[in-house]
C-alpha cells in the first residue's frame, strides 16, 4: 500500500515526524498543515487552521489522506481527532476525552489513582486558603501546577512559599485551579508509548531539559534539548514503566470508554522511593522526538497507521540505530517570555553539511530568500554519534555554526550523562 499522510502542527516535533515518515518505503506523499519554513523545504504545506476540525476534514478529503498524524495538543483538545474518526479517517492522536490525560492534571491524577499508577501525592486547590494549607502540608520545595494546558510552562518549583502562593494566585485570577504536589527527587526520563487503545509499545527513553539556563536554572520552557538513549537508566526500567504505568493507564482509559490512541507520553521521575509519574502528555514530546525518531529504523507510517486502526501487532520488536542522538534547541531572544521574531538566521547550510547532522525547524518563516525566526523555540540541531559524548560534540559543533541576534542555547545538554554523572537516588 502506498500511503498519503497528513501531519498537523507547526513545530520541531512535526518536522522530525515528517522526516521519519519520508523514510518509510510505504509512504507515497506527506503533507503538512500548517508546517514551517523547514518543513516546506521537504513537503507541501497547507495554510489551514489545524485546530479547526472542519478545515482539517476538508483538507483530508481533498488530499485523499490515508492517515492523519496530530502533533501538538491543541488540535486534540479542539476535537480534531474525534471529527476524523467520525468521518472514518484513520487518525493517530487521541480523542478529546482521552487527551484530557494531558489537558487536566486533576483528571490525570484521578485516572492514576484508579489504575494504581505511582505518582506524586497531590491536592487540588481553588483558592488561596486551600493552596496555603496544601503547601504547608507537603513542605518545601513547593510544587504548584496550573491545572489546565500551559505548554510545559505552568509549573513552578520553588523553595519560596510566597512565590508558590503567587503562582497559585495567578492561576486563580485566570479562572483556573492548581494542583499542589509533593516534591519528587531524582532524575527525569520521558518514555513515549504508542497505544492503539488496547496495547502499548514503548519507544526508546529520552531526557529533556526544561529550564532555560545551564544548570537547570531560570524559568521552565517547552524544552531546550534532549538525548536518547539514557545510559544511566537501571536495567528493566522500560519494562517496569510498561507494567506499572503505561499498560494500567491504557487499560483504565479503555475501561472508561475513552480508549487512548496515540502517544501516551510518560514523564517520569526516578526517585529514592521508586518510579513516579510527573505528568502524562497525549502526544509526542518536543524536543525529545527529534532525538528519538532520529534513531528509529522501523518504518514509522506503518506503525502509526496500525495504532490508529487498533491493530498494533503483539510483540512487535522495534529496530533502533545503536548510536546516540542529541538535539540542541536554539531559541529566540527573550524566550520563554515574549520571543522576538523576524531575526535573520545564518549558518543553516554549514551546520547541515556536517556528517550525521540535521536541523529540525520549529519557529521559522521564509521571507524571500531568507529564513527568519518566528517563534520561541526556533530550531533543534540533531546529531548522531557512536557515543553520547560524540553525538553531543557534533551537535554543538553544528549548533555553533548557526546564529542570529539574541539567540539562546544551553551549553550543558546531555553533559552530565555523557560524563556518567547521573545517579538514581537509592532508598
Ligand atoms: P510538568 O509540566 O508537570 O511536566 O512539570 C514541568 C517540570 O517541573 C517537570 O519536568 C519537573 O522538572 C518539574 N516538576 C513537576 N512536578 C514535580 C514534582 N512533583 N517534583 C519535582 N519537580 C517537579
Ligand atoms: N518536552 C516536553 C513536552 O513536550 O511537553
Amino acid at each position: 500500500m502506498y500511503m498519503k499522510v497528513l501531519v498537523l502542527g507547526p513545530g520541531g516535533r512535526e518536522h522530525a515526524i515528517i522526516r521519519a515518515l519520508l523514510k518509510d518505503p510505504a509512504v507515497q506523499e506527506v503533507h503538512s498543515a500548517p508546517g514551517n519554513a523547514g518543513i516546506a523545504q521537504m513537503v507541501p504545506t497547507h495554510a489551514i487552521d489545524a485546530n479547526n476540525p472542519q478545515q482539517v476534514l476538508d483538507l483530508t478529503a481533498s488530499l485523499g489522506a490515508d492517515l492523519v498524524v496530530i502533533g501538538p495538543e491543541a488540535p486534540l483538545v479542539a476535537g480534531v481527532s474525534d471529527a476524523l474518526t467520525q468521518a472514518k479517517v484513520p487518525v493517530f492522536g487521541p480523542s478529546k476525552a482521552a487527551a484530557l490525560l494531558e489537558g487536566s492534571k486533576a483528571f490525570a491524577k484521578e485516572v492514576m489513582a484508579a489504575a494504581g499508577v505511582p505518582t506524586a501525592l497531590a491536592k487540588v486547590a481553588s483558592n488561596r486558603q486551600e493552596a496555603l494549607e496544601a503547601l504547608q502540608a507537603f513542605g518545601a520545595p513547593y510544587v504548584v501546577k496550573d491545572d489546565g494546558l500551559a505548554a510545559g510552562k505552568g509549573v513552578v518549583v520553588t523553595e519560596d512559599l510566597e512565590a508558590a502562593l503567587a503562582h497559585a494566585q495567578s492561576c486563580f485570577d485566570a479562572g483556573g485551579q492548581v494542583v499542589i504536589e509533593e516534591y519528587l527527587d531524582g532524575p527525569e526520563a520521558s518514555l513515549f508509548v504508542i497505544s492503539d487503545g488496547q496495547r502499548g509499545l514503548p519507544l526508546a527513553p529520552a531526557q529533556d531539559f526544561k529550564r532555560i539556563f545551564d544548570g537547570d536554572q531560570g524559568p521552565n520552557t517547552g524544552g531546550m534539548g534532549a538525548y536518547s538513549p539514557l545510559p544511566w537508566l537501571p536495567e528493566g526500567f522500560v519494562e517496569e514503566v510498561m507494567e506499572r504505568v503505561a499498560q494500567p493507564t491504557i487499560d483504565q482509559m479503555a475501561r472508561r470508554g475513552t480508549p487512548f490512541v496515540g502517544v501516551l507520553y510518560c514523564g517520569l521521575a526516578l526517585t529514592s522511593r521508586g518510579i513516579r509519574v510527573i505528568e502524562f502528555n497525549a502526544r509526542f514530546g518536543d524536543p525529545e522526538t527529534q532525538a528519538v525518531l532520529a534513531r528509529l529504523r522501523t518504518p514509522l507510517a506503518g506503525l502509526l497507521l496500525a495504532a490508529a486502526k487498533g491493530e498494533l501487532p503483539a510483540d512487535l520488536a522495534l529496530d533502533w540505530d545503536p548510536r546516540s542522538a542529541v538535539d540542541i534547541v536554539l531559541a529566540a531572544q527573550n524566550y520563554p517570555e515574549t520571543p522576538r521574531k523576524g531575526d535573520a538566521i545564518s549558518g543553516l547550510e554549514q551546520a547541515e553539511a556536517l556528517a550525521d547532522v540535521h536541523v529540525d525547524h520549529a519557529g521559522t518563516a521564509q521571507e524571500g530568500e531568507q529564513i527568519v525566526t518566528a517563534g520561541g523555540r526556533v530550531l533543534a540541531v540533531v546529531a548522531l554519534g557512536e557515543t553520547l559524548a560524540e553525538a553531543r560534540a557534533t551537535a554543538y559543533q553544528a549548533a555553533d555554526k548557526i546564529s542570529w541576534a539574541g539567540q539562546q542555547k544551553r551549553k550543558d545538554i546531555a553533559l552530565a550523562a555523557s560524563q556518567n554523572q547521573i545517579r538514581v537516588p537509592q532508598p
